[in-house]
C-alpha cells in the first residue's frame, strides 16, 4: 500500500514537471489562523491546477509583524521570496529599494486598471507600473457578539453607541462573562482604537486625527474622550488578554465565554472555519458609532524580482489569479472580507459581507470611508509603530495619564 501511494505521488509529480513552463511560487504570507489557513489554501488549489509548485512560507503572527522582519532578513541576504504579503504605503518602500518585479504585462493583459478602484491601482503601483496585487477589502471597524453570551446576559441586539455599549458590558459582567474578548498585541489596541476614535469622533475628525496626524486634533477634547473611552474599555477584558492572539480572542466568543471582540472581519473567518453562522451564533455589527464609516484594509501581495524564467512565468500566473474572479470569489468567502475586484456578484456572501460590499459604497460617497492605522494602509511604516507603541502604553499601564497620552502620541506623530 505503502509503496503503490509513493508510485502514485511520483507518478503526479512526473505529470506534474512536464506541463510547459511549470515553475515554483514561494509565498510569503502571515496567514496561520484556522480562517486564514483555509483562505489561503485557495490560491494554492488554483496555482496547484495550472502546475505550478506552491512553496509555503508562512510566518505565524496576526498583524504580520514577525512576518515582515522575517521578510527583510531574506530580502537582505539576496534570497526574496516570488512574492509577500505587504500592504499600504510599506508598498512604496519596497518598491524603492529596486527589489520589486515590474508587473505591467499582466496587469494589462489582465485589464487590472478597468477592474479596480482607481484608490487602490495606485497604492499597488510605483512610479506608474504595478509591482503589487491586491486579493481583498477588510473591514476594520466591526465588532463581533457570540450569541450564546448576549443570551445569557439578557442583550436583544448589538449596541450601537458607545454608551450602550457599557451598559451592554455590565449586563455581561454581572452574568458572570467576561464582556472583551482581547488580546496582547500594540496592532490589537490600535484596532480598538482606531474604532473608539472614528466612533467618538466621527470619519472627519478620524482623518485630522488619524491620518494627517493634526496637533490641533490630536490635543483637542475630541481625542482626550478617545482616550477615556478606551480605557474604560479596557476595565472590561480579562486579566488573560496580554499575549493572548486575536484568533482565540475569537474563539472565546465561539465559546460563549466572552461577549464581544473589536476586530476587523477575518476575525468572521474564524467563526465561519468553526461551523458558527452569522446571525444565529455571532452577530457582526459596526463598532459604536461608525455605522456611517468603513475603515478599510486592502491585503495585497507585492512581487519581487526574479531571475528564472519559470518562475517568472510562475509568478506572473500567480499575480492573474489573485486579481482573477474564481480567487477572490472563494477567497473571501473564506476570509471574512470583500472582493477587491469590481463588478464581483455577492449572490454567496452572508449578510455581514453584503453589509461591507454596501457600507463600503456608501461610504465612500459620504466621507466616510477611510484607512486603518492598525493595518498599515496610511502612514509610514516608523510613524505608524511609534503611536502604536504610545497607545499600547497607555492601555497597559493604568498609571499613565489620558494629558500624558495625549502629549506623548502629538510628539510620536512628529
Ligand atoms: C491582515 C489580515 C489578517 C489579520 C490578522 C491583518 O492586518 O490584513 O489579512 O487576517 O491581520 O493576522
Amino acid at each position: 500500500m505503502v509503496k503503490l501511494s509513493k508510485l502514485a505521488a511520483a507518478a503526479a509529480l512526473c505529470a506534474i514537471g512536464g506541463l510547459a513552463a511549470a515553475g515554483e511560487v514561494e509565498v510569503l504570507h502571515y496567514w496561520t489562523s484556522g480562517g486564514e489557513a483555509k483562505s489561503v489554501a485557495e490560491l494554492k488549489k488554483i496555482m496547484q491546477a495550472k502546475g505550478h509548485t506552491w512553496k509555503d512560507f508562512a510566518v505565524a503572527g496576526g498583524g504580520g509583524d514577525s512576518a515582515m522582519t522575517v521578510l527583510k532578513s531574506r530580502v537582505v541576504s539576496g534570497n526574496a521570496p516570488s512574492a509577500a504579503q505587504v500592504k499600504g504605503p510599506a508598498i512604496q518602500e519596497w518598491a524603492g529599494e529596486g527589489v520589486l518585479a515590474n508587473m505591467d504585462a499582466v496587469a494589462k493583459a489582465e485589464k487590472w486598471d478597468a477592474v479596480l478602484p482607481k484608490v487602490v491601482a495606485d497604492v499597488m503601483k510605483y512610479k506608474g507600473n504595478y509591482v503589487a496585487a491586491p486579493v481583498n477589502v477588510h473591514r476594520v471597524n466591526w465588532m463581533w457578539g457570540s450569541a450564546e453570551a448576549m443570551k445569557k446576559a439578557g442583550i436583544a441586539t448589538m449596541p450601537k453607541t458607545w454608551d450602550e455599549f457599557f451598559v451592554d458590558a455590565e449586563k455581561l459582567k454581572a452574568a458572570g462573562l467576561i464582556p472583551v474578548a482581547h488580546g496582547g498585541q500594540n496592532w490589537q489596541d490600535f484596532t480598538t482604537f482606531e474604532s473608539v476614535v472614528l466612533g467618538v469622533g466621527g470619519p472627519k475628525f478620524y482623518q485630522e486625527a488619524m491620518v494627517k496626524l493634526d496637533p490641533k486634533a490630536l490635543s483637542s477634547d475630541t481625542m482626550k474622550k478617545s482616550f477615556e473611552t478606551f480605557r474604560k474599555i479596557k476595565s472590561y477584558t480579562d486579566p488573560a488578554a496580554p499575549g493572548r492572539d486575536w484568533n482565540l480572542a475569537t474563539t472565546m466568543l465561539i465559546q460563549g465565554k466572552a461577549g464581544f471582540q473589536l476586530m476587523g472581519d477575518w476575525a468572521k473567518g474564524e467563526f465561519l472555519a468553526a461551523g458558527k453562522a452569522p446571525g444565529k451564533d455571532f452577530m457582526c455589527a459596526a463598532a459604536p458609532g461608525t455605522g456611517n464609516a468603513f475603515t478599510f484594509n486592502v491585503d495585497s501581495f507585492i512581487l519581487f524580482k526574479l531571475k528564472d524564467a519559470n518562475a517568472q512565468k510562475a509568478q506572473a500566473d500567480l499575480a492573474a489569479a489573485i486579481m482573477g474572479t474564481e480567487f477572490q470569489e472563494v477567497f473571501n468567502l473564506n476570509k471574512g472580507s470583500i472582493p477587491v475586484r469590481l463588478g464581483m456578484k455577492m449572490d454567496k456572501f452572508d449578510d455581514c459581507g453584503k453589509q461591507s460590499a454596501k457600507d463600503f459604497v456608501d461610504s465612500a460617497k459620504s466621507g466616510g470611508l477611510v484607512p486603518s492605522i492598525a493595518h498599515g494602509m496610511a502612514i509610514a511604516p516608523a510613524v505608524e509603530g511609534a503611536i502604536k507603541d504610545v497607545v499600547s502604553q497607555f492601555w497597559n499601564d493604568d498609571k499613565i495619564t489620558v494629558a500624558d497620552a495625549m502629549k506623548r502620541i502629538a510628539t510620536a506623530a512628529k
